[in-house]
């Protein structure tokens, strides 16, 4: 583990701007019988003075967080599933016109949109370093590298299954500290004319929202459009799209290509008007979202002890990665939340990482239902307050943090 104040992209100077403390890893769940002891480390951000990227300052080691028991399964939320069957379509319509183009993912989990390139019929490779989300995707039919994707791992498939079309990474690009090994795979990897594509949560939006619990070791770099297309000129590549997407609470969809391959799409430079406008980068703003971030903790905290003084019941609904930012931050455990439900099975029985709330099958949400369910899986408010109607009908409100503490009946 390393803990510095050089920037990982250029070199450059970081300015610290908010520190969490003590932190576990945040997908972690604990065996309430024991097991080995929890592993913390210090969770704090800060900003590139020269190429703006914001990152952890602290590199947690990757065998850490993605374990043969990784237990984050992507297939679990339907929202999610429509998401990736359309770019995925998007990317047989527009991209992979050549029966013989071949399209490699990393970061491809249980195969959420790899299913749809294979039951195209098309060439495709996951490149997945955790074992058990891995044989998921295997045992649909999914061609699986149980590897991590750096500069060996493109090589090697280079030089198996020749150029790739398309790469691309969906919520695990950001993920990876190691990013030019990852840059020089890229370059080994992707045919002359081909594409990176990669998708992950946008730093204006969690500026914006304050949400903060998108904060935590998996994620380690914050993207905008502006670091974004310095990081990409650091490695000799050009940004050549962005796109907004909603899922997860607000994304970028960014698009990269060998230098003049591909005219850039006039989005790239509005959207850096619009970050230039909304002063993102300025340290007053970062100063501002620390301010947030401790009004969101001290309402939350407020709402959740006059629960408990009123003898009202809370129960979490989604144990997330962000999760663990939050209530361990917050200080939130089973005296202000007595569970938490969760559909991820290997998540079930569990206790939440370092907070140590319980996590049970989603249908203790019901019996009976609680006072409140405090929406953890925010993200995905649309599809559980879908899925959950029963809850409000019958009296229930849900309790949300972003943006701001609010409850919604
Ligand atoms: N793409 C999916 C999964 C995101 S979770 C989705 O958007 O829902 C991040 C995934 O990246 C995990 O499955 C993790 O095991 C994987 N991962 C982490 N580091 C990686 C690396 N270097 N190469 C490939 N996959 C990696
Ligand atoms: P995510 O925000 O990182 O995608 O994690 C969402 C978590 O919430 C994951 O553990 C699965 C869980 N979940 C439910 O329990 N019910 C649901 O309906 C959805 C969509 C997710
Ligand atoms: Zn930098």
């Amino acid at each position: 583990m390393t803990a510095t104040l050089d920037c990982r992209i250029c070199g450059g100077t970081l300015h610290e701007f908010f520190d969490f403390g003590r932190q576990p890893v945040a997908d972690a769940f604990v065996d309430p019988d024991g097991g080995p002891e929890e592993f913390f480390h210090r969770l704090a951000v800060g900003m590139c003075t020269s190429c703006t990227m914001v990152q952890l300052l602290e590199d947690v080691p990757r065998e850490r967080m993605f374990r043969t028991d990784y237990p984050y399964l992507s297939s679990l939320s339907s929202v999610m599933q429509d998401h990736f069957t359309s770019t995925a379509h998007r990317f047989l319509d527009t991209e992979l016109r050549d029966p013989g183009d071949l399209l490699v993912e990393f970061g491809s989990n249980d195969g959420i949109m790899l299913d749809t390139i294979r039951r195209a019929g098309r060439r495709h490779l996951g490149v997945e370093p955790c074992d058990g989300v891995a044989e998921a995707a295997a045992a649909k039919g999914i061609r699986v590298r149980n590897a991590f994707f750096e500069e060996e791992t493109a090589a090697a498939i280079a030089e198996a299954d020749g150029p790739a079309k398309v790469i691309y990474a969906a919520n695990t690009f950001s993920h990876i500290s190691y990013i030019d090994s990852v840059f020089r795979g890229v370059d080994a990897l992707l045919a002359p004319d081909g594409i990176f594509v990669f998708e992950d949560p946008y730093m204006a939006d969690i500026i914006e929202r304050t949400s903060f619990d998108q904060i935590y070791d998996e994620h380690f770099y914050f993207f905008t459009v502006r670091s974004v297309q310095a990081m990409a000129a650091h490695h000799g590549f050009e940004l050549i799209d962005v796109e907004p997407l909603a899922v997860h609470g607000g994304e970028i969809r960014y698009t990269v290509a060998r230098p003049g391959v591909r005219t850039p799409s006039p989005a790239v430079g509005r959207f850096l008007e619009r970050e230039k406008a909304a002063r993102i980068t300025e340290p007053e703003t970062l100063a501002q979202f620390g301010a947030n971030v401790d009004k969101v903790r001290d309402d939350l905290r407020a709402l959740l002890e006059r629960c408990r003084a009123e003898g009202r019941t809370v129960v979490g609904y989604g144990a997330t990665a962000k999760s663990a930012t939050l209530t361990n931050y917050c200080g939130i455990g089973p005296d202000l939340v007595s569970f938490i439900v969760d559909s991820t099975p290997a998540k079930q029985g569990k206790l939440s990482p370092g907070s140590h709330i319980p996590v049970r099958a989603p249908e203790a949400f019901a019996t009976p239902y609680p006072d409140y369910g405090l929406l953890f899986a925010w993200n995905h408010a649309e599809e559980i307050m879908r899925k959950e109607s029963a809850f409000r009908a019958q009296g229930g409100q849900w309790i949300l943090y972003v943006p701001g503490v609010h409850t919604v009946q």
